[in-house]
């Protein structure tokens, strides 16, 4: 995979092959050479940040309730992977990871972006102490492309507003339904490296009038790979997808820069 030019992020992990927010999600992807994996923060009762993208367990997991209400041993015993139905492969054991663990597993070989769901203040605090812990700040590179790298990103302004406070050295991203001039400000005045705007709502004029003001675009909420392919002449430079290998196959047949890296 050809990640020099053009970040192919896997949304959630390999999220339409596997489970999303699995380990075997984020390794099947890590696999296929997607190494810049996208993932979303809750906070449990007990205020230990794991993997999930909703505020309650009923979707992915064999549980009920919110994520704020339970703690985490009792989410520990929650199978995250039965929901998940594919004629290739049964998910029989699939937890949902802490934070903690996706550090160890996957900060020395991957891009992760982290996003903070929750809106609980905590959050920020705690995922700051852990990378500082366990020395991710020093390992990641300042080059978006290069690997190892975190980037913090969400939909909160508040919350990445504090984040960017509590970490200034991190590369942060605002994300957006909407790709206009009020988010271009609101991403400058964070002091964002990057937003990441719905795919949807991205015209020509949306990626230079970003670059004047130094800002990285990626984007997101894509359906199916053709939408992708769309979106490439306005120049956007990254994608958050369910599906990393199928667009990295996609963007090798049609752009001659994509696979010659340049
Ligand atoms: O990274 C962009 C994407 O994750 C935002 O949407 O709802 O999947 O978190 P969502
Ligand atoms: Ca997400």
């Amino acid at each position: 995979m050809n990640t020099s030019k053009f970040i192919i992020v896997s949304h959630r992990g390999y999220s339409s092959k596997c489970p999303e927010n699995t380990f075997s999600s984020f390794d099947l992807s890590i696999q296929k050479g997607c190494n810049h994996i996208e993932f979303d923060l809750q906070l449990t009762k007990d205020k230990i940040p794991i993997v999930i993208h909703d505020d309650t367990v009923n979707r992915t997991t064999n549980g009920i309730g919110n994520v704020r209400d339970l703690t985490y041993k009792e989410i520990s015993y929650l199978n995250a992977g039965l929901w998940f139905k594919t004629s290739e492969k049964l998910f029989t054991n699939e937890k949902i990871p802490r934070f903690d663990e996706m550090i160890e597993r996957y900060s020395k070989k991957t891009h992760m972006y982290i996003e903070l769901k929750s809106s609980d203040f905590m959050l920020v605090e705690i995922v700051a102490e852990l990378l500082q812990k366990r020395d991710v700040l020093k390992m990641s590179s300042n080059d978006l492309f290069e690997i190892p790298n975190i980037t913090i990103i969400s939909f909160n302004k508040e919350l990445l507003k504090y984040s960017k406070k509590v970490l200034p050295f991190v590369r942060h991203g605002f994300l957006s339904f909407i790709a206009d001039q009020d988010n271009i400000t609101t991403a400058n005045n964070i002091g964002c490296y990057a937003v990441f705007p719905h795919y949807l709502t991205i015209n020509e004029s949306f990626v230079p009038e970003c670059s004047e003001r130094a800002l990285f675009v990626g984007s997101w909420g894509f359906s199916n790979v053709d939408q992708v392919i769309e979106i490439i002449p306005f120049g956007v430079r990254g994608v958050t997808v369910d599906w990393p290998l199928e667009v990295d196959r996609i963007m090798n047949k049609k752009f001659d820069w994509y696979h010659e890296g340049s």
